[in-house]
């Protein structure tokens, strides 16, 4: 299990929940926030921070926002726009610092 950031972040960003977690694994994007599911360690304390309860468990996630669970997987898994290498798991979002960009299905994504 890991939790997954959706729609609600888009263009809020509100970073309560990058200060609230433990393993420092929510990477701040450009239009979104991405938690990291190879770092999540599942203890659930940014969930209930998020102003705009953008945050669920994997397994809760709406159908609709399942397009999610992958993009917060794939902005660590495959090289981000701009970039050659993809981000993996480099052990810290705090020092890898905001990354000022956004997979291409959210750089692209509008609201339904
Ligand atoms: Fe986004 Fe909510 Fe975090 S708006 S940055 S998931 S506190």
């Amino acid at each position: 299990m890991t939790f997954v950031i959706g729609a609600a972040c888009v263009d809020v960003m509100d970073r309560a929940c990058v200060d609230e977690c433990p393993a420092d694994c929510i990477y701040v994007g450009e239009r979104m926030a991405y938690i990291n599911p190879a770092e999540c360690i599942d203890c659930s304390a940014c969930e209930p921070v998020c102003p705009v309860e953008a945050i669920t468990t994997e397994e809760d996630v709406a159908p609709e926002e399942a397009v999610f669970v992958t993009e917060n997987a794939r902005f660590f898994t495959e090289a981000l726009p701009g970039r050659t290498e993809p981000l993996g798991a480099p052990g810290g979002a705090a020092a890898v610092g905001p990354l000022g960009v956004d997979t291409p299905f959210i750089q692209n994504y509008t609201a339904p």
